[in-house]
Parts: structure tokens; sequence; C-alpha cells
């Protein structure tokens, strides 16, 4: 509960500056909406978990203004802020609630949600409850950040630790995300069928190590647990940082961007494996 408080804290401080930092993460949709096409397009009843500011919310309605979506977050200051950004558009329900928690009852064509689900600390629970949340044969498209997101600055801390004798490295948020092959194996185990899971390392360019931490700390996603840095390591860091990754006057940060999509099968109905290839897409 603690660190789930922290998450939510860390996003609400930042509701100001999120939209002005997000570039990944609106890339991330960008890419999410594409690629769940036409679920999204034809969908009458959309759950969008983790709306934060609105964005994909907002990219939603351009791509199907007839749908009804219900946008949660556990935060109410950015439910706040997505729905003015919506100008009470009465086609959207605001929901504050845990997704771990909220259950929907089979209503939803697509449950969907952009980079929010590597900050669930119980996804096997959200899942349970994304499944049944969606009508028989809905779709569940997510966008998440895996564990080798930030691996410059994971590395970087581990060398400094090690160089200044302390005992341990400190660990980033990131490096307990999940991976692609977890995420299919709790899709599975949650009853989801024709999944598909795509996985895409970005590295983006920043001016300086500092600049870096102060765009991770306005897109909130720092560590929902904050223990400060000693000015020693954090200057060993950001010396290490630099000297092993910096190139041409700019530092890299990698994200590893993993997209799912997974569908709920119609009861009574078994997906074949292989074999449906010949299976008009309406009878699936
Ligand atoms: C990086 S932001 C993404 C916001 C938005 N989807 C976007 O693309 O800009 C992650 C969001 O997930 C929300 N979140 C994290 N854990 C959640 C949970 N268990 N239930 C509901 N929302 C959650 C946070 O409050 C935050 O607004």
């Amino acid at each position: 509960m603690e660190i789930k408080q922290g998450i939510r804290r860390n996003f609400a401080r930042r509701a100001a500056s999120y939209d002005r930092h997000a570039a990944v993460q609106r890339f991330m949709a960008q890419e999410l909406l594409r690629r769940a096409g036409g679920a999204a397009a034809r969908a009458a009843r959309i759950l969008e978990i983790g709306c934060g500011t609105g964005y994909l919310t907002e990219q939603l309605r351009r791509a199907n203004d007839q749908a009804l979506v219900v946008a949660l977050d556990l935060d109410p200051a950015l439910v706040q802020r997505a729905r003015a950004r919506m100008a009470q558009d009465p086609g959207v329900a605001w929901v504050v609630a845990d997704a771990e928690t909220w259950g929907g009852r089979g209503v939803f064509d697509l449950v969907i949600a952009n980079a929010s689900f590597q900050w669930l600390t119980r996804p096997e629970a959200a899942l349970r409850a994304c499944f049944r949340s969606l009508k028989p044969g809905g779709r569940l498209a997510f966008s998440s950040l895996g564990p080798r997101t930030f691996q410059e600055l994971g590395a970087s801390l581990k060398a400094a630790a090690n160089y200044l004798g302390l005992a341990a490295a400190p660990l980033i948020p990131a490096q307990n995300f999940l991976d692609a092959e977890a995420w299919q194996r709790l899709l599975r185990q949650a009853g989801f069928v024709q999944v598909d899971i795509f996985r895409e390392e970005r590295a983006v360019k920043f001016p300086s190590v500092i600049q870096f931490l102060k765009d991770l700390q306005a897109t909130g996603a720092t560590n929902p647990r904050p223990r400060p840095f000693s000015s020693r390591l954090l200057r060993g860091f950001t010396e290490i940082y630099r000297s092993m990754h910096g190139n041409n006057g700019s530092i890299p940060a990698t994200y590893e961007i993993i997209w799912a999509m997974a569908r709920k099968e119609v009861s009574g109905f078994r997906y074949q494996v292989s074999g449906n290839e010949n299976v008009p897409e309406k009878y699936l």
C-alpha cells in the first residue's frame, strides 16, 4: 500500500509538468492506438486504465467519437486534469479507483492502458479485473515499459557504487518492471487468448545526465519510495554515465517499450492455436 501511495503521489505532484515532458509516453500511445486499430474504432464501450492527464483519452475520442469511455486513474487530481482537458465531454465517465480491484462486469469491448501497467503492484490481479471487465470476444491492449528501461542509469549506478565501495547499488524502479515473457505468461494465466506482444528499445538523447533526471522527475516516473543519493554517489554516477555512454555532447537513455494485445475468448468456443487461417475475422 505504501508503494502504491508513492506511485500515486509521484504522478499527482507532476500533473502540471507531465504533458510537456512525456514524449515517449505519447509515442507509446500513438503506437498503441495504431496496433489496437479496428478494435478502438469499432468499440461501443471502452475502459481506459491509468488515464493520467488524459492524453490517450483524447486520442481515443478522436479515433471513435461514438464510444462510451470510462477513464480510470488512482489519483483524483489527475482525473480532474484529464476531465478539464476534455471539456466535460459527455461520452467520458471519470472514475478514481485502483485498477487492481476495480471490476467492470463484462460490458467493455476494449480495455486499454498506456504507459501505466509497469506501475501495477499486483499485475495478475489487474489482468484478472481486465478480463472480468471485458465482454466475451473483447480485447485488451496496453503498453508498458520493460526492465531494460534506463539500463544506462542502472549500469552507471552499479559502477559508481562499486567504485565508492558501497555494499550495494541503489535499485531503480525500472529494474523491477515486468518483461515481455512475464506479461505473456500472466495474460494467459488470466484467461486471455490470442496474446501478441511487441517489444522495442528506443534510445532518447538528453543534453546531460542531470537534464535526464529532471525530465524523469517531471513525468513522475521516479522511485515510489525515494531514497536520496549521497552527493558522492550522485557525482560519481553522473560522471560514469557521461564517460561510459556520452556521445557528441549528449547522453542516451533507453526505454524498453512493450505493447501487448490479447483477447477474451467467446465463451463455449475455444480458439485453435493454429488452423484459424481460413476462418474469416468476423467469426473469431
Ligand atoms: C505514466 S502515467 C500514464 C498516463 C497516461 N496513460 C498517458 O499515457 O499519458 C501512469 C498512470 O498510471 C496510473 N496508475 C498507476 N497505478 C495504477 C493503478 N493501480 N490503478 C489505476 N491507475 C494507476 C498513475 O496514477 C498514472 O496516472
